[in-house]
């Protein structure tokens, strides 16, 4: 099954030039949906991950997902400000300015076994935040999964200078 064909790609949003991956199209796809799911995960399944972290948004859509196939805990990584609890966080660069992810500050017990989950990687800068903020709770990254990659600009590459071996299950050149 070619789970590519899902993304549909909507021209200049969210402006002009941008070409944009949207993956709703492949999660409102009942086989789609399963079958990325079940890619991201496979080689993991063998190994003990304790917990996945989900980048807000779409990465909680699939985390949860991969979570529950893995057998093991979600930790929320949300946009600052969203968490009830004490919160650690690590700010990140966006086109204009900085934002901030959020984890609570006992998500992690120290040496636990993460796998990271996002939508997509574009610049790397989300999912950098996101596994400097698992370290700073004393997770073990033991890898980042991604459906989309967009490889012109170079977060892959990011990602695995981190030392976090880095999968992704499509690009869009
Ligand atoms: C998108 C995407 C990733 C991030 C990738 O989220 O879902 O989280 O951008 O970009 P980067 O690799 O350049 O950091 P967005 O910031 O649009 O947030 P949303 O999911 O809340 O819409
Ligand atoms: N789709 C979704 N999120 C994104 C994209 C995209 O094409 N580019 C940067 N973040």
């Amino acid at each position: 099954m070619d789970i590519k064909k899902y993304v549909r790609t909507i021209p200049d949003y969210p402006k002009p030039g941008i070409m944009f991956r949207d993956v709703t199209t492949l999660m409102g796809h009942p086989q789609a949906f399963r079958r990325a799911v079940d890619e991201l995960v496979q080689p993991f399944a063998g190994l003990k991950i304790d917990k996945v972290a989900g980048i807000e948004a779409r990465g909680f859509i699939l985390g949860g997902a991969c979570a529950h196939q893995l057998s093991a805990g979600f930790v929320p990584l949300r946009k600052k400000g969203k968490l009830p609890y004490k919160a650690i966080s690590q700010s990140y660069e966006l086109e204009y300015g900085t934002d901030e992810l959020e984890m609570h500050e006992d998500a992690i017990v120290a040496g636990e076994r993460v796998l990271i989950v996002d939508d997509l990687i574009a610049t790397g800068g989300t999912a950098e935040a996101g596994i400097k903020l698992l370290r700073k709770g004393g997770a073990i990254v033991e890898a980042a999964v991604f459906l989309v990659d967009l490889p012109e600009l170079g977060g892959c590459k990011k990602i695995e200078d981190l030392g976090v071996p880095t999968t992704c299950l499509m690009r869009f050149d």
